[in-house]
C-alpha cells in the first residue's frame, strides 16, 4: 500500500477523488489536507469531512491555506461546484472536526518521518505544498512522488483561454513547486479533459436505490450541468481530480514527457503553464491517457 497525502479543495470532483482513493486498496490515505479553491477553506474542509463520513473512513483532516501565497482570492466557482462545494447537496454538519496541526506541518512531519515513501496528490491550488517546502526545504528530496492535478500545458485553459483553475488560484505557489526539484507529475487538462464521465452514469447510480448513490448522483449532476452550460452537448463531466488519484494507483493510465514548466505570473496569461525543453529542473507532463481503461477502473471503485 502506497502512503498518500491527498491535498484537496473539495469540490465535486475532489469529492469523487477522495472516494476513489479511499476505496482503493493500493493506497493508504494517511491524511487529507485542505485548501481554499473551489470554495472558502472553511467550506472545503467541511465538505471533505462530509465525504469522509459518507465513505466511513476515519482519516485525519488538516486545514491549510485560506488564501494564495502572494495575492488575493479569485472568485469561487460557485456555478461549477455549488454554494458550499457539493452541488445542490447541503448535508448536515459533520460530526468529526479537523486536527489542530496545520496542513503544511502535517506534510513536513510525515515526509520527515517516512523519507522517500510519501506520495502527495494535490488536486487544488498548490499553496499548502509550497508553504511546506518554503518552511522546510530539506523535505524536497524526501518525497516519493508529487502527482498534481493542475495546469494546461499544451491544451487550452478552463478559466481563461490560457489558464487552468488550480494554477490560476495561486500561480506563485505553482511556479515555486514546479521549479523546486520536487518529483512532480502534472496531470493537467491535456489529459483530464479526455476523461469524460458520461451523464448516463447517473441513471445507473440512481438505480442502485441507496442514499449514498443518490447523493453522488445529485452532486455529479450539478457538475455535469455546469459543463453543459459551458459547452452544450458535452454529455458529461471531466474527471480531473480522480485521474490524479488514478495515476497514483496505476501509472500505466498515462504517458508522460519530461519538460521544464514555468508559470506566467503577470498579465492576461497569468496562470499559464509553459513547457520548455531547456533547463535542469524537469517535471513529468502527462500527454496521453487511456481514458476508457481509467473510467472503467474509477466506476468499479466509486460506489
Ligand atoms: C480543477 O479545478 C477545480 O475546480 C477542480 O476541482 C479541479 O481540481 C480543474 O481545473
Ligand atoms: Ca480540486
Amino acid at each position: 500500500m502506497k502512503p498518500i497525502i491527498l491535498d484537496v479543495d473539495t469540490g465535486i470532483d475532489d469529492a469523487l477523488a477522495i472516494t476513489y482513493a479511499l476505496n482503493s486498496p493500493e493506497l493508504d490515505v494517511i491524511g487529507l489536507t485542505t485548501c481554499f479553491g473551489n470554495n472558502s477553506l472553511e467550506n472545503t474542509t467541511r465538505s471533505t469531512l462530509v465525504i469522509l463520513e459518507k465513505v466511513g473512513k476515519p482519516v485525519p483532516v488538516y486545514m491549510g491555506a485560506d488564501k494564495p501565497l502572494k495575492r488575493g482570492i479569485n472568485k469561487f466557482p460557485i456555478h461549477v461546484h455549488g454554494e458550499y462545494g457539493l452541488g445542490n447537496n447541503f448535508p448536515d454538519e459533520p460530526v468529526r472536526k479537523p486536527e489542530a496541526k496545520s496542513a503544511a506541518d502535517f506534510i513536513i512531519s510525515q515526509v520527515k518521518k517516512r523519507p522517500h515513501e510519501i506520495t502527495i496528490i494535490p488536486v487544488g491550488p498548490l499553496t499548502n505544498l509550497a508553504q511546506a517546502i518554503i518552511k522546510a526545504p530539506e523535505i524536497i528530496p524526501l518525497f516519493k512522488e508529487v502527482i498534481i492535478m493542475g495546469g494546461a500545458v499544451f491544451a487550452p485553459g478552463n478559466v481563461t483561454p490560457y489558464s487552468e483553475a488550480n494554477i490560476l488560484a495561486d500561480p506563485e505557489a505553482a511556479d515555486y513547486v514546479f521549479s523546486s526539484g520536487l518529483p512532480v507529475t502534472i496531470v493537467g487538462l491535456d489529459v483530464t479533459m479526455k476523461t469524460l464521465l458520461p451523464a448516463a452514469t447517473l441513471d445507473d447510480w440512481r438505480a442502485m436505490g441507496t442514499d449514498d448513490a443518490r447523493f453522488y448522483a445529485d452532486m455529479t449532476e450539478f457538475y455535469i450541468q455546469a459543463y453543459e452550460e459551458f459547452e452544450p452537448g458535452f454529455g458529461g463531466c471531466a474527471l480531473h481530480d480522480p485521474l490524479a488519484v488514478g495515476v497514483a494507483i496505476d501509472p500505466s493510465f498515462v504517458r508522460r514527457e519530461e519538460w521544464n514548466v514555468k508559470v506566467v505570473l503577470e498579465g492576461e496569461e497569468t496562470g499559464r503553464t509553459i513547457a520548455s525543453p531547456e533547463g535542469e529542473l524537469k517535471v513529468q507532463v502527462c500527454t496521453e491517457v487511456k481514458a476508457d481503461q481509467f473510467l472503467k477502473h474509477f466506476l468499479g471503485r466509486i460506489l
